[in-house]
């Protein structure tokens, strides 16, 4: 089976398919026992997205658990600045540690280092398309470099972003010239990850929606834009996901400015918002992942609605954000099976 014949690739040209294909935002994790298991062999989390072996295996653990249409790499955002050499770490209970931003820090980031270095996620991109079924799309992906960046101001997530927003107002040429190396990064790995066998990538933007109109436009737009065009520019025919989270008000801006073929929306996109930016490019969501958490009747009814309300034009079933480790594989089974029903 070609790319372009996977039901998700179909959907990514402009095609509605009904019932609709279905993925899941951190569909490999540690809501699943065997991920569970599997990530107990490998404390330190780097190491981990760094082995093929494994991480091709917890890549398939959804896939075979509930033939979800599309599987996604499992890696991190933070493997591309990690690649670049900016101290980064996990830390258990905590997450993503890095070291603060600095003009110092900035300098001695090194582009060539990354090839050598994203080699294994690489190897497990082809791993995963030799051992896929052959109709599920396989998806790459990298984190926006706003995003990336918003751990790096103060060395950790703040509330809000505020250390990211302040730094941004503060020291703009300093984020700039990170970001500049983000993106510069970030097209060469998408490019890699598409060479290797990735059908599409999603550019993840989880933090988008903390900034105001000019930072949204710097600091959202302008570099998913250069990654958009820089790897369209070597790989004209590659399909880009944008998922600039909490941005729906800004979804159309976002859209024509950054090129993107379809966007992922969360669950506080009104409905009749998401209507108007469906007719301009596929959708995939929006379910809140709390209803996988609670599921019962409230599982059913958000299903049920995001069927009934984008069931004109093309739509990827997915959620608004990353299943969390407290929701029931129990839950996830029974939504996809009720989007199997259409
Ligand atoms: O299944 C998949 O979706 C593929 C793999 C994937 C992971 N992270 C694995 C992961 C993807 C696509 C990501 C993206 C990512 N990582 C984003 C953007 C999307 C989003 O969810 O907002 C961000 C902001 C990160 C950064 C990150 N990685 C944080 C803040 C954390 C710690 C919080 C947490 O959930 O533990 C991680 C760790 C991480 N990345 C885990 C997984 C499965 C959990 C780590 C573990 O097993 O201990």
């Amino acid at each position: 089976m070609q790319s372009k014949d996977r039901a998700v690739m179909r959907v990514l040209a402009g095609e509605k398919i009904w019932p609709p294909p279905i993925w899941m935002m951190r569909q490999a994790g540690r809501y699943l026992p065997e991920y569970r298991a599997v990530r107990a062999k490998a404390p330190n989390f780097l190491d981990f997205c760094y082995n093929p072996d494994l991480a091709t295996e917890v890549t398939l653990q959804p896939i075979r658990r509930y033939g979800f249409d599309a599987s996604i790499l499992f890696s991190d955002i933070f493997v591309v600045p990690d690649a670049i050499g900016y101290p980064v770490r996990f830390e258990e209970g905590r997450g993503p540690v890095l070291e603060p931003l600095s003009s110092d820090l900035v300098d001695r980031l090194e582009q060539e280092r990354a090839e050598d270095h994203l080699k294994p996620v690489i190897e497990t991109v082809s791993r995963l398309r030799a051992e896929l079924p052959k109709e599920t799309t396989l998806l790459g992906f990298c984190g926006a470099p706003w995003t990336v960046a918003c751990y790096s101001v103060a060395g950790h997530t703040t509330p809000d972003q505020i250390a990211a927003r302040v730094g941004s107002y503060r020291h703009p040429e300093l984020l700039e010239r990170f970001i500049e190396h983000l993106v510069k990064a970030s097209i060469r790995y998408l490019i890699r990850q598409l060479d290797a066998g990735a059908d599409a990538v999603q550019i993840f933007d989880t933090w988008a929606g903390v900034l105001d109109d000019a930072g949204f436009e710097k600091w959202s737009i302008r570099p998913t834009k250069a990654i958009v065009s820089g790897v369209k520019a070597e790989r004209p025919n590659a399909k880009i996901i944008g998922f600039p989270k909490s941005s729906a008000a800004r979804m159309e801006t976002y859209i024509a400015k950054t090129g993107v073929d379809a966007v992922g929306l969360d669950w506080t996109a009104p409905d009749s918002l998401a209507l108007e930016i469906q007719k301009k490019v596929p959708i995939q969501g929006n379910l809140d992942p709390m209803r996988l958490v609670a599921g019962g009747q409230a599982l059913d009814d958000g299903v049920d609605h995001i069927l009934r309300t984008f069931n004109k034009g093309p739509l990827i079933f997915n959620l608004g954000h990353g299943v969390t480790p407290d929701a029931d594989p129990d839950n996830v089974a029974r939504m996809v099976e009720r989007v199997k029903r259409g």
